[in-house]
């Protein structure tokens, strides 16, 4: 019964105190980020550092699960062990990535597309047999005086819910991923305008798929400013996120995991705080689903060197637990110098 398998991803998977790391960059953005660095962009080098995080010390305390880059899937760590065992041996569960990218939407200037469901059925089944137990597939807007057109809502909700699915279908959870870019000058209200746009075209695209709303888990954009105004306050966030969230996403999903989408560690790990502070509670939980925000003081630590190794995982862990507090309310950014 599919229902009985995604049910049990989802019993290790939402956790009210744990959230879920984004290891799953493509092998391009993954450069961009060594090459800030220093770092050569070669497998063994990738291989190595998701090794690094996977094997921290104790951080499946903080950490329910993690979206693994296909090229990870096959991947083993120093003593010979897979890396998706390593994840599973941290009582994590493994997922994996399975949009093969993006690109620009024919007839649509500024928009974009997500590539991957051709063979997406086959592709599903030797992740399965790697070790995945959930996927992620994301889609990208960008907020611009012309985008999103009406064709970038309609055309990048059908895939995700198509993508979706499938996921279901096959025995996989599905996260779906709508990111709502930060790039811009645009106002918090226009970024609220346009998330609640986009968040009502996906679940009514996943209504008419057939999706099951109860083994889905949500990972957008938290609605903020662009980037170009500065950071936004934590409660103006907390309060727009929730608004559009209420107004869109039904009380069946069991969590939403935001992305930190450019914010930096210390400014999203407040957001996740305040929005959990917020009252009255709303019927999903609000966990979050991090790349960069938990990635980047460690990786900068890292360096690709060998002896800063242990410092990076103590970086690492550090980042993950006050994560781990936000989920709870209990964060505050006097808890950074130590
Ligand atoms: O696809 C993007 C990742 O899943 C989330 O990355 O937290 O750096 O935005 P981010």
């Amino acid at each position: 019964m599919w229902q009985r398998k995604l049910q049990e991803t989802l019993a290790k998977l939402v956790d009210s105190e744990r959230g879920i790391l984004a290891a799953d960059e493509s092998i391009e953005t993954v450069g961009q980020r060594f090459k800030l660095q220093g770092i050569d962009n070669t497998e063994e080098r990738r291989r190595e550092y998701r090794e690094l995080l996977f094997s921290t010390p104790n951080v499946g305390r903080y950490l329910s699960g993690v979206i693994m880059f296909e090229e990870t899937l096959e991947q083993h760590d120093a003593n010979g062990t897979k890396l998706v065992d390593v994840v599973r041996k941290q009582g994590m569960v493994p997922g994996v990535k399975v949009d093969l990218g993006k690109g620009p939407l024919t007839g649509s200037p500024g928009d974009m597309i997500s590539y991957g469901l051709d063979g997406l059925a086959e592709r599903l089944e030797k992740y399965q047999q790697q070790g995945a137990c959930f996927a992620k597939w994301r889609s990208v807007y960008n907020i611009t005086e012309h985008n999103p057109t009406s064709l970038a809502l309609s055309a990048n909700a059908e895939v995700l819910a198509r993508y979706a699915a499938e996921c279901q279908a096959a025995g996989m959870v599905p996260i779906v991923e709508p990111e709502v870019l930060i790039d811009g000058n645009h106002s918090i209200h226009e970024a609220a305008r346009v998330s609640e746009q986009v968040l009502h075209s996906v679940f009514h695209a996943l209504h008419l798929h057939g999706v099951a709303l109860e083994y889905v888990m949500l990972k957008p954009s938290m609605v903020t400013a662009g980037k170009a105004q500065g950071r936004s306050n934590p409660e103006e966030v907390a309060q727009a996120t929730l608004t559009c969230l209420r107004r869109t996403v039904p009380a069946a999903v069991p969590s939403i995991n935001f992305l930190s989408g450019g914010q930096s560690p210390e400014e999203a790990t407040a957001n996740i705080n305040a929005l959990n502070q917020s009252r009255p509670r709303p019927p999903w939980l609000l966990n979050l689903s991090f790349a960069r925000a938990l990635q980047e003081p460690a990786l900068r630590i890292w360096g690709g060197e060998r002896q800063n190794r242990e410092r990076a995982q103590a970086v690492f862990l550090e980042r993950a637990r006050l994560n781990s507090l936000a989920l709870r309310g209990e964060y505050t950014e006097q808890m950074e110098s130590g």
